[in-house]
This record gives structure tokens, sequence and C-alpha cells, in this order.
């Protein structure tokens, strides 16, 4: 089984995404699983123009010569799609979303009716599944800002001729699994294995289980005390940068 992850933090490995997106990783690996993973910031990526020469000048071919050839092809081989974004703005990042709309070239024009709703069949035909995980984390600490990116992943996930929507492992204040982790290392350490288990189970069960799903995002820390020590680290961070610039 193949897991293709794309990782689209611009932060990429110092980041919170890669922190949990590997973990999951190693998990799966350690199922079986040949594993890789797609850093979009490193990759030469162009915005889709909506030319549509992809489907009616040269069928299946982009305009642009960058590296989504390749990932396409990646894209084709992968059993599990894990589409590691933090949350920018409610939503994905740009360089996950930049992504995603180039793909438009694997599709046809042509409308059919699936599930009820209009789609766009995939070029060839393809009948193979792909499954696609969502894995993220943010800012803030309420479980509701994974909301909109997750309703994007669903739909994504039915829009994909061949798309199987897996789940979301979510993990909201992304900054505490650094910031406790001398503090409440039991707790960071049961995120983290949840997070790891997920990828054991993705590959040797095809599923992700709805207690597994909640353990990622479980509370480290009352929200409350969190935005007070975070508000206080951010004054002092201004105060120290504002004095060094004055020096
Ligand atoms: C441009 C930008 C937009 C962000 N928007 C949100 C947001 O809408 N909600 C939120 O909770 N966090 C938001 N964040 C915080 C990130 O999700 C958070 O810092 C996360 O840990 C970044 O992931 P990384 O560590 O993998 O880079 C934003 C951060 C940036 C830089």
């Amino acid at each position: 089984m193949k897991v293709l992850a794309f990782n689209s933090s611009p932060r990429m490995k110092k980041g919170v995404t890669d922190k949990i997106l590997q973990t999951f990783m190693s998990g799966a690996k350690s199922a079986g699983a040949e594993t890789e993973t797609v850093y979009l910031v490193k990759k030469n990526i162009k915005y889709c123009s909506g030319c549509f020469n992809c489907w009616f000048v040269h069928p299946g071919k982009c305009i642009h010569v960058d590296d989504m050839l390749e990932i396409r092809n990646k894209i084709k081989e992968a059993d599990l799609i894990v589409f590691g974004s933090p949350v920018y703005f409610d939503g994905f990042t740009a360089q996950m979303k930049t992504m995603l709309d180039r793909l438009i070239a694997g599709g046809m024009p042509f409308i059919q009716v699936r599930d009820g709703h209009f789609r766009h069949p995939s070029r060839g035909g393809e009948k193979k599944v792909r499954k696609m995980l969502l894995i993220s984390t943010c800012g803030f600490g309420e479980k509701d800002n994974f909301d909109p990116i997750i309703q994007h992943m669903q739909a994504i996930a039915r829009n994909f001729a061949t798309g199987e929507y897996m789940g979301a492992l979510v993990r909201p204040v992304g900054s505490t699994l650094e910031m406790l982790q001398d503090e409440n290392p039991e707790g960071v350490k049961g995120v983290l294995d949840a997070f790891y288990q997920a990828g054991v189970d993705a590959v040797s069960k095809g599923v992700i289980s709805d207690e597994l799903q909640e353990a990622v995002s479980a509370p480290l820390i009352p929200l409350k005390e969190f935005m007070e020590r975070a508000n206080k680290m951010f004054q002092t961070m201004i105060s120290e940068k504002q004095a060094s610039q004055q020096n």
C-alpha cells in the first residue's frame, strides 16, 4: 500500500503540521506501507490559468511545464493521500489550493451525475479508489476552527472520480505540543500516540476510528489559561523585538 502525504506548511519540518503528519506516517510505515511526503513549498507549481487547454487543446496536458506532472503521477500510484495543511484564514494554505487547482488537468469536461450530483469523469476512466485523509492544525483552541477545511476535504473527496473520504485528524492549539512538552509530557505523548496509531490503523484496518479522531484533538490545557499565557508571551516578544531595534 502506498501512502502519499502532502505537507503544505511553508514552515515545512519546523512546523506543527509536520510533527503530527510524520508521526502518522511513522505509524503507517510500521504497518507495512510505502510512505512518501511531498513538501509543496519546495515544488515549482504555477497557478492554474483557467485556460482549459488541458481539456480542449492538449487533452490531459497543462500549458505549464513544472512539477505538477510528477505530482499527478505520484497521486495516480497512491492508495491513500494525506492532505497535511495548517488552517490559514479558515482553510487550506495557498500552496495546497494551488496544487489542487492544477489537478483539473486529470479530469474531462463532460458532465455526468454521480451520487445525485454533477461531476466530471477522470481522464482514462480510472477505477482505482484513493482514500483521502486530512491532517491539520491551527492556532486557536476551538475545534470548530476546522469546520470549513473538513467540509472542503469532504467535498474534494466527492469531487474526485475515485476519491473516498477517510476522515480528519485535527489538532487545535498546535503550539501546545511544544509548549507543554515538559509540563504535561503524558498528555503530549497521548496525543502523538493517537496520531501514530491512526497511521497504523489506516494501513492495517483501512479505517480510523471516531475515538482516535477525537483523541488527537484532546485538550492539554484549559483554553482560558492558554490564552492568558500566550498573550503574555506575545507582549514580551513584541517589547523585546522593539527594544532590540532601538539599540
Ligand atoms: C497566514 C496565516 C493564517 C492563519 N489563519 C489561522 C486561522 O484562520 N485560524 C487559526 O486557528 N489559526 C490560524 N493560523 C495559525 C496556524 O494555523 C498555526 O500557526 C499552525 O501551527 C501553523 O502550522 P505549521 O506550524 O505547520 O506551520 C494562521 C497562520 C498564518 C501564518
